[in-house]
């Protein structure tokens, strides 16, 4: 019989209690009055793991990290008629040219321009900053601590990384350190930082250095689609930004990506992902083909009018998360925004603290039992990677390398449901507690002394 105390399944009721009352700092998004939603059904699926012995059992399919939004079936087919109709694949038809107009407005940017994925998007952002760069330099300043697309885009084009550390707080590039960087290895062409999962980075201190320095600054947006800053989408600071609408992303087209800019016009752009075409037999400059093709934007479109309920449901259900994984030791929430953020909830990042003891592949491996996948992120760290390792920096990053080997990201999509998060908060508390004593599950529900 699962013994619940062991668990300490009817501790969540009173956290909750005291969770109503906290006084949530100014870096954790949530807000208390609607923790008190989720009072009463947590209750109630306390109780039925009680009385059904449920909690060891693991879930019927895996729960990953994230899960693909499916489109609404009956617009996507009706797009997809439509595109048979006109025999329009590609080349800036209907469905192109409604999902950018869609996209600049609902980013509230001036310039927004669609792309075949953000990786590539990045490297024209990069070629674009090229011509736009007050500095001549190859050098780019970025961060290890994220997804390799950042750093291949720099390196592809034949420009140099140069690393600098991450804030410990944000898990941004660091201006402070940026600076730094910049005294030891020279002004460069362009800034990259990446605004990792879902925080954001210092926007006013990045402004100051570009002003400052003449480089071009250039966001790595790819998870922060739907993310506001005082009520105003993300995409208008620095020169450009680039979102990916990978299928994992919260608005996706399967493959995708997103440029935007408040400074950048739009044939500057358009001209680089178009084969350097402006319009018919007029080939202005050097380019490349970046265009999405129609059944990708039919796909985005289609997905659109989701993604709001969807945004609305993953931050309830990371709420629900942080309640419930808030009094638990050695657990640290990495999703940390000022109260002037709403992020869109893309991750749940979470770290193993410093003084756990616990080793994160072991918690891994045993949340693979319940198939909860938690995994990894940035890992590994890039500038440990072959082709970085003689990157200026990449041996001067010890917060990033810290991070690296503490952080995980729990599941989180507009598919899963209260009990799931109740569930998966249990397992891991569980786990957490047998690891640090050595023991299994099991053994840990048995002797509640443990
Ligand atoms: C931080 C970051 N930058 C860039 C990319 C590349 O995006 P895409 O897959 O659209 O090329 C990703 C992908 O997830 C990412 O996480």
């Amino acid at each position: 019989m699962l013994d619940t105390d062991a668990c300490g399944l009817h501790q969540i009721v009173k956290e909750f209690a005291v969770s109503k009352t906290s006084d949530f700092s100014d870096s954790q998004p949530v807000a208390a009055s609607e923790i008190v939603e989720f009072e009463e059904p947590v209750k109630e699926l306390l109780e039925a793991f009680r009385t059904q012995n449920k909690l060891l059992e693991p879930f019927s399919e895996p729960i990953y990290w994230t899960k693909a939004l499916n489109p609404i079936k009956e617009d996507f087919l009706a797009r997809l008629e439509r595109i048979f109709k006109n025999h329009h694949y590609s080349n800036f038809g209907e469905e192109h040219q409604e999902l950018e107009l869609k996209l600049r407005d609902y980013l509230g940017v001036k310039t927004c321009i669609l792309v075949n994925n953000a990786t590539i998007g990045l490297m024209l952002a990069l070629k674009a900053a090229e011509k736009l760069s007050e500095v001549k330099s190859k050098k780019v300043i970025t961060t290890a601590f994220t997804f390799p697309a950042t750093v291949q885009a720099i390196k592809f084009l034949g420009f140099e990384p140069v690393f600098a550390d991450i804030c410990p707080f944000s898990l941004c590039l660091d201006p402070e350190n940026v600076e730094r960087t910049i005294k030891k290895y020279g002004v460069p062409l362009a800034a990259l930082p990446v605004h990792v999962f879902g925080n954001v980075c210092d926007l006013e201190a990045f402004n100051y250095l570009k002003q400052k320095y003449g480089f071009v600054l250039i966001y790595d947006a790819a998870h922060v689609f739907g993310t506001k800053v005082k009520g105003h989408g993300i995409g208008c600071f620095g020169d450009i930004s680039v979102f990916s609408l990978h299928a994992t992303k919260i608005l996706h087209s399967a493959e995708g990506g997103i440029l935007t800019s408040d400074s950048v016009d739009y044939e500057t752009l358009h001209i680089l992902r178009n084969n350097g075409f402006a319009g018919v037999d007029l080939v202005k400059g050097l380019g490349i083909n970046a265009k999405l093709s129609e059944i990708n934007c039919a796909l985005g479109l289609s997905i659109f009018p989701l993604i709001d309920e969807a945004i609305k449901k993953r931050k309830k259900l990371y709420e629900l998360y942080q309640a419930i994984l808030k009094p638990v030791d050695f657990l640290e929430p990495l999703l940390r925004v000022s109260s002037d953020v709403s992020p869109s909830y893309m991750y749940c990042p979470y770290a193993l603290s410093s003084k756990s003891g616990i080793s994160r592949e072991a918690l891994i491996e045993r949340l693979k039992k319940y198939k909860v996948v938690i995994r990894r992120y940035f890992y590994p760290l890039l500038s440990k990677v072959n082709c970085y390792l003689d990157a200026a920096g990449a041996d001067e990053l010890p917060v990033s390398e810290d991070i690296v080997q503490r952080s995980f990201v729990l599941p989180l999509n507009s598919y899963m449901e209260i009990d799931d998060v109740v569930k998966i908060c249990e397992l891991l508390k569980l786990e957490l507690t047998a690891l640090r004593s050595g023991v299994t599950a099991r053994q840990a529900v048995i002797n509640p002394d443990i």
